[in-house]
């Protein structure tokens, strides 16, 4: 496994292996490796020739009262694991080489960035859009992978690659679980024993969305209330947002029909986490 710091070597590694023909998979994150990452390399390796993994706390999605300085980082243990993967190279850009002072350009991908997340994280996904295109940028992919348990971020890195003409498929692959249903995040291990268990609330709630909307329900805002409520129910839970929405356009749903987005982000204590399934045909 290759390690590379310097924006133009990782450019040019690149653009060498695509020059003899290789296809380029890539897996940006931003470290504190868990299983969904993990099944984003294990896909990328089945569909490219060589595989860069990118590890970057991006600064620039963060708010400054957010948890940039807290986010979990441990890249000597993301190391290991990586080498046992044995992808071709592991990208780690600094933050001064990626924002050096004078950085004045952001991507805004509109509309999809306001709703859900971006109500409470406004400038977060201007953040993630204006990284992942410098990232696709330096690293030029043909294939980059990226997990459905951020959904609306898989959304707005599909329509900004669409919308500035990158030549990259954007793939997305479903969100891992724990045993108790909780969606695989680095955040979790920020969770104390007692939250981690209340965080198991939040699958369950989704996975009652699906069940009553299998069994027949038809009314949104009794289902609704019924998920807030369960929620609810958990002390040491506090709901930021849970919504129902059109999966393609992320606009909110006043009934259900066809395929339906349920989406949610909640603190426990000062760690917030989101999660979401699709529903319906
Ligand atoms: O999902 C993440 O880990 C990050 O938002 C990403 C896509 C690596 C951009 O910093």
């Amino acid at each position: 496994m290759r390690e590379i710091k310097n924006l133009r070597e990782m450019y040019l590694y690149s653009l060498k292996a695509k020059s003899h023909g290789k296809k380029v998979g890539f897996v940006p994150t931003m470290g504190a490796l868990h299983e969904g990452h993990l099944s984003l390399i294990v896909e990328a390796k089945k569909k490219c020739d060589l595989v860069i993994v990118s590890i970057f706390v991006n600064p620039i999605q963060f708010a400054p009262s957010e948890d940039f300085g807290s986010y979990p980082r441990n890249v000597g243990k993301d190391k290991k694991l990586l080498k046992n993967f044995a992808i071709d190279a592991l990208f780690l850009p600094s933050a001064d080489k990626m924002f050096p002072d004078g950085f004045k350009t952001f991507v805004e991908v509109e509309a999809l960035s306001k709703k859900m997340c971006g109500r409470s994280r406004p400038t977060h996904f201007r953040g993630v859009a204006t990284v992942v295109t410098k990232l696709f940028n330096i690293v030029n992919p043909d294939l980059a992978f990226f997990g459905e348990k951020d959904y609306q971020q898989q959304l707005i890195i599909k329509q900004l690659a669409a919308d500035l003409n990158l030549p990259v498929e954007v793939v997305t692959l479903p969100t891992v679980r724990e045993f108790d249903g909780l969606a695989m995040s680095s955040r979790n291990t920020k969770l104390n024993p007692k939250e981690r268990k209340s965080a198991a609330i939040l699958y369950k709630a989704l996975s009652l969305a699906r069940r009553e909307i299998e069994g027949g329900e038809h009314d949104l805002n009794k289902l609704l209330f019924r998920l807030r409520s369960l929620i609810g129910s958990e002390p040491s839970v506090r709901l930021d947002y849970l919504v129902a929405a059109d999966p393609k356009t992320l606009q909110e749903v006043k009934k259900i029909g066809g395929k339906v987005l349920f989406a949610l982000a909640a603190y426990l204590g000062k760690t917030r986490l989101i999660d979401n399934i699709v529903v319906g045909e």
